[in-house]
């Protein structure tokens, strides 16, 4: 069985001792620590202070053991190439362990905590026999501010360490914070791949045996198997969304997959917008999006997580907890987002991306054809038969300051506040370009109603979408019928001061099966629209679905578009959205009880309009 959370009381049956912990270090941190090694049984036991010089060494180490190579045309850049089977996120690995089955609610995977920590003592008893156990003390959000979080990370992956100083807040100043505080989340993280006296390694070990487990009740977090970075970089995913989620509801705050940008015009006007969209539906390119309006820059503050609190000032501030961006590289080029490309010229760790033959990177996407010579993501040279070049989910790791958009206030520890959430997804059909939610409860109903298509090619009917409630679905700590229960409270504490909510798709498409809006950059036409109507200046028409821009509100200067096009992108078919909302009916009924009922009077009102009006 698993040691226990780490509790104040538990701290005086160690001997701080036997994991040479650093000066100063709590005793409850070491005491942790220790009974965490007494399980593991590493080699050694190393903590991470954050500097250059270990992010050299670790750099050293990987390359050592060949689970990176350099990429020599981009300074300090290298690639991860990881084993075929470890390249993605596990749904279906990952669990809730919530003592009451009913708190982890429909749509996530349930465990009793008690079994759990049966099976996850027996696997990780000497799971890092043979290895390092490093030990990261990491903050999310700058150290000691107002919205920030700590946690510590225990990992026998120099991957997984050398990421966590791109992406997070790493070493000596977090683990002093954690001083005389039990405040801080726990995480460990195996690769669950010991080694015998003598036994050589892999490049990128990994076991078929995996478990992301999360234990809201004690905030802990056990993921055993795999490297992959939502499954071992627990400080995003597994606590940034899944145990924050519940830190939030507890305490009164929102933990949520969103990007966060300010958009600025030379006459003074701004906007700070957070938008939720499902994984692969465009957030880190919308957050650094280069307008082609003229007068307006937007300025990334982050492009994954978002963190919100009602201020003294009754308003909602927001800020991005991470310190790096993990990114979609494939379909990224100087068409689509220059600004990632501007930042990938240097200390880049890419992951499972094609290299050329002159020693650069390359992905499906970056440029039209591919280069002569390529070597795939596995180390082959490319053959068109053994499918794309770069993974589908090939990433880069790098660190938010080398963004050329990267807002000068991006770390302020007491965020932005926030005057517009958006929700999208890619819907081929029905869905407009942009709409208004009349007022907060119509908006979370917006937000639990997204929904997406998992494939771009997977053209179809209504059936074949994903509901995705606030891009949520898979990053949800407990039961999202209370999670929407806690957004419509939050709107009756912001009361007045309540950011304005909108949905947009971009993804609209014609009969051909081309986009109708030519999104990326232009897509600052429908964020002005946005600012315009949180000023009070941009006029909008109530429909039976949400208010939409007026006849001319919408800035179409100079944009090469067809006014039937336009027509095309808000037209509302009554009978479809009739139909939907049988699937959203049923889509909420497996909530039962939990369920507010806020979201099934926005349901019969929506219906209402559409058969009245
Ligand atoms: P995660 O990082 O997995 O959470 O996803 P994300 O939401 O950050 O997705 P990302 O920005 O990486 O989405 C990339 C995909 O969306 C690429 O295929 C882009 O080409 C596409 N995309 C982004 N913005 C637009 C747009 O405005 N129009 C169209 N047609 N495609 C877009
Ligand atoms: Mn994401
Ligand atoms: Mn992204």
């Amino acid at each position: 069985i698993l040691p226990p959370a780490p509790s104040r009381s538990t701290f005086k049956t160690v001997k701080p001792a036997s994991v040479s912990a650093p000066d100063g270090a709590d005793p409850g941190v070491v005491a942790w620590v220790a009974s965490i090694a007494e399980l593991l049984e590493p080699k050694d036991v190393v903590w991470a202070d954050g500097s250059q010089e270990e992010l050299q060494r670790l750099i050293d180490t990987m390359l050592d053991a060949g689970t990176i190579v350099p990429v020599p045309k981009r300074p300090g850049s290298y690639l991860a190439r990881s084993n075929p089977d470890d390249v993605a996120r596990m749904e279906d690995r990952t669990f809730i362990c919530s003592e009451d089955r009913e708190d982890a609610g429909p749509t996530n995977n349930w465990r009793d905590p008690e079994s759990m920590r049966q099976v996850l003592g027996g696997l990780f008893d000497g799971a890092m026999r043979g290895r390092t156990m490093y030990v990261i003390p990491f903050s999310m959000g700058p150290v000691g501010g107002p919205i920030s979080k700590l946690g510590i990370e225990i990992t026998d992956s120099p991957y997984v360490v050398a990421s966590m100083h791109y992406m997070t807040r790493v070493g000596t100043e977090a683990l002093q914070a954690m001083h005389g505080t039990d405040d801080w989340v726990p995480a460990v993280h195996s690769v669950g791949a010991p080694l015998a006296e003598g036994e050589a390694d892999v490049p990128w070990p990994c076991n078929p045996t995996r478990y992301i487990s999360h234990f809201p009740e004690t905030r802990e977090i056990w993921s055993f198997g795999s490297a992959y970075g939502g499954n071992a970089l627990l400080a995003k995913k597994c606590f940034a969304l899944r145990i924050a989620s519940v830190q939030a509801r507890d305490e009164g705050w929102l933990a949520e997959h969103m990007l966060l940008l300010r958009m600025k015009h030379e006459d003074g006007r701004q906007l700070h917008l957070a938008g939720a969209f499902p994984s692969a539906c465009g957030k880190t390119n919308l957050a650094m999006l280069q307008p082609t309006i003229p007068g307006w820059t937007v300025e990334t503050l982050g492009d994954d997580i978002v963190w919100m609190r009602p201020g003294d000032d009754g308003r909602l501030w927001a800020i991005n907890p991470e310190n790096g961006f993990f990114g979609v590289a494939p379909g990224t080029s100087e068409k689509t987002n220059a600004t990632a490309m501007a930042m990938m010229t240097h200390d880049t760790i890419f992951t499972n991306v094609a290299l050329t033959a002159d020693g650069d990177v390359w992905w499906e996407g970056m440029t039209k054809e591919a280069p002569e010579g390529l070597i795939d993501w596995q180390g082959r040279p490319y053959d068109p038969a053994n499918g794309p070049a770069a993974h589908p989910n090939a990433r880069f790791t790098v660190r938010a300051e080398q963004a050329p958009s990267i807002a000068p206030d991006w770390d302020a520890p007491q965020g932005v506040p926030i005057d517009a959430i958006i929700f999208g997804g890619r819907r081929p059909t029905q869905v407009p370009l942009v709409m208004q939610a009349r007022d907060w409860e119509h908006g979370v109903y917006v937000g639990a109603t997204v929904s997406s298509q998992q494939t771009a090619a997977a053209e179809g009917p209504v059936g074949e979408i994903r509901r995705d409630p606030f891009a949520m679905l898979p990053f949800c700590g407990y039961n999202m019928g209370d999670y929407f229960t806690h957004w419509i409270d939050m709107g009756h504490r912001l009361s007045r001061h309540a950011p304005k909510i909108f949905s947009v798709n971009w993804f609209r498409r014609d009969d051909e099966g081309g986009f109708l809006w030519p999104g990326f950059g232009e897509n600052a036409r429908v964020l002005e629209w946005i600012a315009g109507r949180v000023a009070g200046t941009a006029a909008g028409v109530d429909t039976a679905i949400g208010v939409m821009p007026a006849e001319g509100a919408l800035n179409l200067e100079g944009l090469d578009i067809d006014d039937a096009v336009v027509q095309e992108l808000f037209e509302i078919d009554a009978k479809a959205w009739l139909g939907e909302l049988v699937d959203v009916e049923a889509f909420f009924g497996q909530f039962g009880r939990a369920l507010p009922t806020g979201l099934v009077r926005q349901l019969n009102h929506v219906r209402w309009r559409l058969e009245h009006v």
